[in-house]
């Protein structure tokens, strides 16, 4: 029995240099150390023996047990260690390969750009924001900007009315008198935001909107610093080339008033059917701010003078991208956007 226990030795070594996965490595362990394995099995059988060779028997068959249990625990510990190696191989990420290219990236509303523009340039000329409510009182939207009640001009814009003394705002003129009666001239404010007006929405209307207003307060200002003001941001928007020009018209809460034409993106000033054969386009309202206004709002006309300008950016950018479709603006469809 001790030569049939040194055969199954050295067998399971010979084997177990042989495994090659866990599974086999069980399979081993069981047909061995298992309840019917083969050193199992002497061990069993040593119950029929005389003591003497029980006891020399029983010994070495323990020795060889725990050896090649030993054996069998290293060889397993061997096989999860290459096991858990290759998985991490396989997990490791290849930061050098390229990555996925077609990303579709977002891109800024028209209007955003344009309003920057707009405000960028203001800023280089030395003006910071400024902003205000667009549920506003009828007495900044109208009032204090010279439009009385029952002023004709009223007309001029369908409002939305949310009770007899609240409105949305129909321009953001009514800022003008907030940063009149809160800010300490001289000052140069850009306010920009969206009004309100009762509309059906078509090509050229929209319900809402956006406008940027301009307004600089100081004393002894021209219609020279209008004009040079607007020039600037004109030229920032459309490029060197787009000349502005002022014509004379009518605003309440400016004296005297102007409106502002450049030349046509089109045509470049020729003449063609975007600018009616005129070779100006009009782009927005502008003027010397009326005393009325600056005294409605707590200051003295004859201290302080004033001028504005309000332009409608959705006007801006329609001319800018050739864009004929206002709604397009507010769609925020991103075939539209990519195209830009
Ligand atoms: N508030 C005018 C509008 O919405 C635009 C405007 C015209 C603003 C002349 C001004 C201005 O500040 O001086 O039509």
């Amino acid at each position: 029995m001790l030569e049939e226990l040194a055969k199954i030795r050295e067998e399971a070594l010979k084997k177990l240099e042989k495994v090659q996965s866990e599974a086999e490595l069980t399979e081993l362990n069981v047909n061995i150390l298992g309840r019917n394995g083969a050193l199992t099995g002497i061990l069993r059988g040593m119950a029929s023996l005389a003591a003497d060779e029980r006891a020399k028997l029983g010994k070495e068959a323990n020795i060889v047990k725990q050896e090649l249990a030993s054996m069998f625990e290293g060889a397993k510990a061997r096989m999860e260690e290459r096991a858990e190696e290759l998985r991490i191989r396989a997990e490791t990420i290849d930061v050098t390969l390229p990555g996925v290219t077609d990303i579709p990236f977002g891109k800024l509303s028209p209007l955003t750009v344009v309003y920057r523009q707009i405000r960028d340039a203001l800023i280089g000329l030395g003006f910071t924001t400024f902003e205000g409510p667009e549920v506003e009182y009828d007495d900044y939207n109208f009032t204090k900007l010279n439009l009385p009640l029952n002023h004709p001009a009223r007309d001029m814009q369908d409002t939305f009315y949310v009770n007899d003394r609240v409105l949305l705002r129909t321009h953001t003129s009514p800022c003008e008198a907030r940063a009149l009666m809160t800010l300490e001239p001289p000052f140069r404010v850009v306010i920009p935001g969206r009004v309100f007006r009762v509309d059906e929405p078509d090509a050229s209307h929209s319900p809402v909107f956006m406008q940027m207003e301009g307004l600089v307060v100081d004393k002894h200002l021209t219609f020279a610093d209008l004009k040079g003001t607007i020039d600037t941001f004109v030229k920032a928007v459309f490029g060197e080339n787009v000349r502005s020009r002022l014509r004379p018209s009518y605003f309440p809460f400016t004296e005297p008033s102007a409106e502002v034409d450049i030349s046509c993106t089109i045509c470049g000033g020729k003449g063609c059917s975007s600018c009616k054969g005129t070779g100006w386009m009009e782009i927005m309202g502008c003027g010397m701010t009326n005393p009325h206004e600056i005294e409605n709002c707590g200051l003295d006309p004859h201290e302080w003078n004033a001028f504005a300008f309000g332009v409608g950016v959705d006007r801006v950018a329609c001319l800018k991208y050739g864009i004929n479709d206002i709604r397009l603006l507010y769609e925020g469809d991103a075939r539209f956007l990519r195209q830009l």
